[in-house]
């Protein structure tokens, strides 16, 4: 059996940034964190085990006693902050910096009475992080069908950014369409490197192995993307959270088996998945 692990795999530098700003901070109790740190189940149960409170929302963190509030690699809209600060908390901001050039974007643009489309997911809260910062009109188009649908007067001055961790193609077709509908576009890449490389590395990988895992969070969306990449290259792909989803699977002799992981999983994980399929030769 062969082995290949993806060496884009796991933690990006914006998550890692935002994991140690939590320990850096951990003796600094009340602590929150608003929203789970990252999308691991595992790493967010260890925190809470030492004190680190997960709070969802402002409701919620104004019932609770003053403190330190952490806000994650997603990053959040502008008046979070406002509430946050005005409540007497203080903030501790571990957006990844690439998420806040999209929010500088967006205001400048917004300020100046552009239209805003961001492209992406509209559950996804680095996406309402990202609305949060238009102070314009401001659209958000999940699919090209929603592009193709979407009609606006073509004197319109148009911003386009799209979610860090976006497919690239699907960034290029729906800005294909945009420009064929003769809109003033200006067009803002803001897809994270970090979450391209580990895309094409993916897709790769996937399509000259025989089984690939694709470890992390259920709801992490960088990692449902991924498992989709390598799905569409290789049939025997495999979403897993830990070694224990592997139970099932079979790993025979003379396979070739790939290995990557999203954005938000753990080195530790990703090296227990290693040990566990290495040991079933
Ligand atoms: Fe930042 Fe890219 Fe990670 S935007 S949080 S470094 S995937």
């Amino acid at each position: 059996m062969e082995v290949i692990v993806a060496k884009s795999a796991g933690f990006c530098f914006g998550v890692d940034r935002a994991v140690k700003s939590v320990y850096d901070n951990i003796d600094d109790k009340p602590l929150y964190t608003y929203g789970p740190i990252i999308h691991n189940l595992q790493v967010v149960e260890e925190l809470e085990d030492k004190g680190i409170k997960v709070v969802n929302d402002i409701e919620e963190l104004l019932n609770l006693p003053k403190g330190k509030v952490i806000i994650r690699s997603h990053g959040v809209e502008e008046k979070i902050y406002n509430y946050i600060r005005d409540n007497g908390f203080s903030i501790i901001d571990a957006t990844c910096p690439y998420v806040k050039k999209i929010h500088r974007i967006v205001n400048d643009y917004s300020k100046k009475g552009d239209t805003i489309i961001i492209i992406g997911d509209p559950n996804h809260p680095e996406v309402i992080g990202i609305k949060g910062w238009s102070s314009s009109k401001a659209i958000i188009i999940e699919s090209i069908e929603d592009a193709k649908k979407l009609q606006l007067p073509t004197d319109e001055h148009i911003c386009i950014v799209a979610q860090t961790t976006l497919n690239y193609l699907k960034f290029q077709e729906i800005i294909e369409i945009f420009l064929d509908k003769g809109y003033h576009v200006d067009i803002k890449d803001t897809i994270c490197r970090a979450t391209r490389d580990r895309q094409e590395e993916a897709i790769q990988l996937s399509g000259r192995v025989d089984k690939m895992l694709v470890i992390g969070g259920k709801h992490s969306s960088n990692t449902r993307k991924l498992y989709q990449l390598c799905k569409n290259q290789c049939d025997n792909t495999y979403h897993i959270e830990t070694i224990e989803d592997l139970e099932l699977l079979v790993f025979s002799k003379n396979e070739i088996i790939g290995i990557t992981a999203g954005a938000s999983t753990p080195k530790n994980i990703i090296q227990e998945v290693i040990t566990h399929v290495r040991s079933t030769e």
